[in-house]
């Protein structure tokens, strides 16, 4: 009698356990929920509507030229270099400064190297060698990385224009380092 009071009470719990089920599925056939494909709110939207922070004038970012260089166009950073700065500084080896000071064997030398040009304080208080990030962002904004410099130049915002002048730079300067 024993056995069949387990068992009644085993049946009892498995047909509960079957109508769980069976009203769960029912239940799902009968509201069946739509997923939406697409969340209301999406993060894109919420950073459109954000408003943008830049500063009207923001500068240029910075983007180094190092990894630009060994396939930068030498030619071109001449050509450049013709045209943007050769009505104040010489390129050639012992050529005379002008507005600005004569530029040959810049890469590798201290910052004002040239004898008897008037160097700002802005450009002559840099302690260390012109190399080829200096020089990057020398070129990007002069103002900004020489405060107060007479260099009265606005920069190079294309950053594959400053690698192909900073390796022409590099090509009239016997002692620049290896990028
Ligand atoms: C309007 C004239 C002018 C133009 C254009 C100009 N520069 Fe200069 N440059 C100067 C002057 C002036 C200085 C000295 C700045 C100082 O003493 O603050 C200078 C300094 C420099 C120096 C530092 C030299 C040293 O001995 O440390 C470099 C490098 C240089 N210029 C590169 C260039 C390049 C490259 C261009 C063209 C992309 C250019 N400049 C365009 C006037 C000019």
């Amino acid at each position: 009698m024993a056995n069949m009071e387990v068992n009644k009470a085993f049946a009892a719990v498995l047909s509960a356990g079957i109508v769980f089920m069976m009203t769960g599925l029912v239940g799902q056939g009968l509201v069946h929920v739509e997923r939406p494909k697409e969340s209301a709110i999406q993060i894109g939207d919420l950073a459109a509507v954000q408003p943008t922070q830049a500063p009207a004038a923001a500068a240029p970012a910075l983007e180094p030229v190092t990894p630009l260089l060994a396939s930068a166009n030498v030619q071109n950073g001449q050509a450049l270099a013709q045209r943007l700065c050769a009505s104040c500084h010489s390129f050639n080896e012992g050529g005379r400064n002008g507005v600005g000071p004569n530029l040959y064997g810049i890469i590798g030398a201290p910052h004002g190297k040239a004898d008897g040009f008037g160097y700002s304080a802005a450009l002559k208080g840099k302690g260390e060698p012109w190399a080829y990030e200096n020089m990057n962002a020398w070129l990007l904004k002069p103002n900004t990385y020489a405060p107060g410099t007479r260099m009265a130049f606005a920069g190079i915002g294309n950053t594959s224009q400053r690698a192909d002048v900073i390796a022409y730079l590099k090509s009239i300067s016997p002692k620049a380092p290896e990028p």
